[in-house]
C-alpha cells in the first residue's frame, strides 16, 4: 500500500478591488446577478456569472419552486443559459456569491456538488481551463481550474 495525497492551491483576496480588472467586473456582475434571485423559501439568494471565450458574460441566480427538485442553483442557471446563448464558445470563468436575504456572507460562497459537475463539463467541453470565483464580503477566493475543487473528476471516455 502507499499513500498518495491530492493537494490544491487557490488565491485570497481581501475584496474583489484587489483582483485583475477582468475578474473584477466577472464578480461585480455575479454581485449583481444576486438581484435575480428568487428564493422565497431559503431566502439565500445567489448570483453568478460565467464569462465566455468571446469575453460576453452570461448571468444567472437561484430559482426555487415550491416543487423543491424543481429549482435551480444559480451557478448551473448562468453556465445553462451561456451555453445555451453562446454553443460556440468556451466558458473561462464562474464568478458566484450568495447570502441570507442579500446580506454577501463573509466567507466566500462555495459551490454545491452538482454544479462543481457542470462546471467541470463545460472545462472539458472547451478545452482549456475555467476559473472558479468565490466571493465573500471579507475574503474572495479564485481556483484556477474546476479541478481545483473537484479533484477526481467523472469522464466517461
Ligand atoms: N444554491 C445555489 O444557488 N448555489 C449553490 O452552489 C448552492 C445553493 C441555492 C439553492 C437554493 O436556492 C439556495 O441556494 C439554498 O440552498
Amino acid at each position: 500500500m502507499t499513500r498518495k495525497e491530492i493537494t490544491t492551491s487557490f488565491e485570497e483576496y481581501a475584496s474583489i478591488d484587489e483582483m485583475i480588472p477582468e475578474d473584477r467586473e466577472l464578480a461585480a456582475e455575479a454581485i449583481d446577478a444576486m438581484k435575480g434571485s428568487y428564493a422565497p423559501y431559503s431566502h439565500f439568494n445567489v448570483g453568478a456569472a460565467v464569462r465566455m471565450s468571446n469575453g460576453q458574460i452570461v448571468k444567472g441566480a437561484n430559482q426555487e419552486n415550491a416543487a423543491f427538485p424543481s429549482g435551480l442553483c444559480a451557478e448551473r442557471t448562468a453556465m445553462f443559459a451561456a451555453g445555451a446563448r453562446y454553443p460556440d464558445k468556451d466558458m473561462k470563468s464562474i464568478a458566484l456569491v450568495g447570502g441570507v436575504y442579500g446580506r454577501i456572507t463573509d466567507a466566500p460562497a462555495t459551490p454545491c456538488g452538482a454544479c462543481r459537475q457542470v462546471m467541470a463539463q463545460y472545462q472539458t467541453k472547451g478545452g482549456g481551463k475555467m476559473s472558479v470565483i468565490m466571493i465573500g464580503a471579507k475574503r474572495v477566493w479564485k481556483f484556477e481550474k474546476v479541478d481545483d475543487i473537484l479533484p477526481l473528476i467523472f469522464d466517461s471516455i
